[in-house]
């Protein structure tokens, strides 16, 4: 038997906060699908955030359908237990164990859903499902609504009202609770020591996949079943790739290295970005600019509280960076004008941060009623500005070309301020020239 990677009186909580959301409703959340890598390899599976928020369920090809108020209130449909398989892909839980282990009111085998749902909606007046996301599920879905419909008889309903149940999961995964909280220090410190671990080992004539590799290893003897994203391990001007994905190059002396990586522990994803000099040494130019990317970084974490609207915040950002391309001659001319005509983009092509949480660009909607909503206590959000001066930008002064930088730390939103659960990361000039490089016993050779 597995042991569930969560507790199961934290999903009952969430389904009670659910539940007070919806009305006569029946909310149904699927499995991720399982895809082929070849033959009959599969990619690495990780669940649905949302299934695994209100169950706990790791399986594929499992369903939950959760009815607030009625019987049964709670429904999971699972694969049956089958030993051929679970010799060749492991343990499954099967119909019997899946409901003693996760405490739903019934569970079926998978292959009952298009009969079981359909009694199950016929008893709702709208339905909450996530369409096209998940291909698996989406036809079974659409006959099911058919279905429910046909046995509605003429009572001149039509199609029950389906809505989207991803904003509505969304919110309430946007306000972190405090186990959420506790997963997330978690990651946050195991990420923390990662990359402590990275600015150790790193050398000139390392490679970035050899920096990548060993974030990997830290983090998953630390207990991260995974990375929460591809990291993003880019040495020089690959930095000015903003999703850089190859890590294949070699580390030069003289460069900087831009390392964006997160651990993902119990479902909990951290994201941190530090960047470094390759040989232990900024030159004065990127000693330079990076302090200004970094007081401008801690600036804007350090006026963080509830009430501070997004899209002002994001705009302190946007500020910040363009005082500093007039600064170091990136660009001229008004300020405003620089703004208004969003010429900063071509340095600083993306946003301040982002939801933090389950997934690293989390769930939660950044709008409310078509306004840039405040931040508010429990919020998962990262700060992440960053300045990248492509590498043939004859424009830009020729010392600055090529130049990435960014620094990112992971903030939760408290009762009257932030708590960084990053800042242990060190980001300081004078911490990073002690650290890079400095662990002993340090081989250069494969
Ligand atoms: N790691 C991706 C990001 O920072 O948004
Ligand atoms: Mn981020
Ligand atoms: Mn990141």
């Amino acid at each position: 038997m597995r042991t569930p990677n969560i507790n199961i009186d934290e999903c009952k909580k969430r389904r009670a906060r659910l539940a007070d959301k919806v009305d006569d409703a029946a909310i149904i959340v699927s499995a991720h699908t399982e895809y082929v890598r070849n033959h009959d390899v599969h990619h690495p599976y990780r669940q649905d955030s949302n299934l695994f928020y209100l169950t706990g369920f790791e399986e594929p090809e499992s369903v939950f359908i959760f009815r607030p108020g009625k019987s049964p209130e709670t429904v999971l449909f699972v694969r049956e237990k089958n030993v051929t398989r679970e010799t060749w892909e492991g343990f499954r839980y099967g119909p019997q164990l899946a409901q003693q282990i996760f405490q739903v009111d019934e569970v079926y085998t998978v292959d009952q859903i298009d009969a079981k749902a359909v009694e199950l909606l016929l008893e709702v007046s709208c339905v909450y499902y996530s369409q096209y996301r998940d291909s698996w599920f989406d036809s079974h879905f659409k006959n099911l609504m058919l279905n429910v419909k046909a046995k509605s008889g003429r009572s001149g309903k039509g199609l029950m009202p389906i809505y989207d149940s991803y904003p509505l999961i969304g919110e309430l995964r946007l306000k972190k609770s405090s186990y959420d909280l506790e997963l997330m220090r978690k990651a946050c410190d195991i990420t923390v020591q990662a990359h402590l671990e990275m600015m150790k080992q790193c050398r000139p004539g390392m490679s970035e996949r050899e920096l990548h590799g060993l974030f990997i290893y830290e983090v998953m003897r630390r207990g991260c079943a995974r990375e929460g994203y591809g990291s993003i391990v880019a040495g020089g001007k690959n930095a000015c790739t903003l999703h850089y994905i190859f890590n294949d190059e070699v580390l030069k002396e003289g460069d900087l290295v831009l390392v964006d990586a997160g651990g993902e522990y119990k479902y909990y994803s951290a994201d941190i970005t530090r960047t470094w000099p390759v040989s232990g040494k900024f030159s004065s130019a990127q000693k330079r600019v990076y302090q200004k990317v970094l007081d401008l970084q801690k600036s804007l974490i350090d006026v963080m509280k509830p009430g501070l609207v997004i899209k002002d915040h994001q705009q302190m950002a946007i500020e910040g960076l363009v005082d500093i391309m007039l600064d170091e001659k990136l660009l001229s001319g008004s300020k405003e004008q620089l703004i208004e005509n969003n010429d900063f983009r071509k340095y600083y092509p993306h946003g301040l941060g982002h939801f933090l949480g389950m997934d690293v660009h989390d769930a939660g909607a950044y709008e409310v009623g078509g306004t840039s909503r405040p931040y508010e206590e429990g919020m998962g959000v990262t700060v992440e500005p960053g300045l990248y001066i492509p590498h043939g930008d004859e424009s830009a002064p020729a010392e600055l070309r090529g130049m990435g930088i960014r620094i990112e730390d992971d903030i939760v939103v408290t009762v009257d301020g932030v708590e960084n659960l990053t800042v242990a990361a060190p980001k300081e000039i004078n911490e990073l020239e002690d650290l890079v490089g400095s662990a002993s016993g340090f081989v250069n050779s494969l």
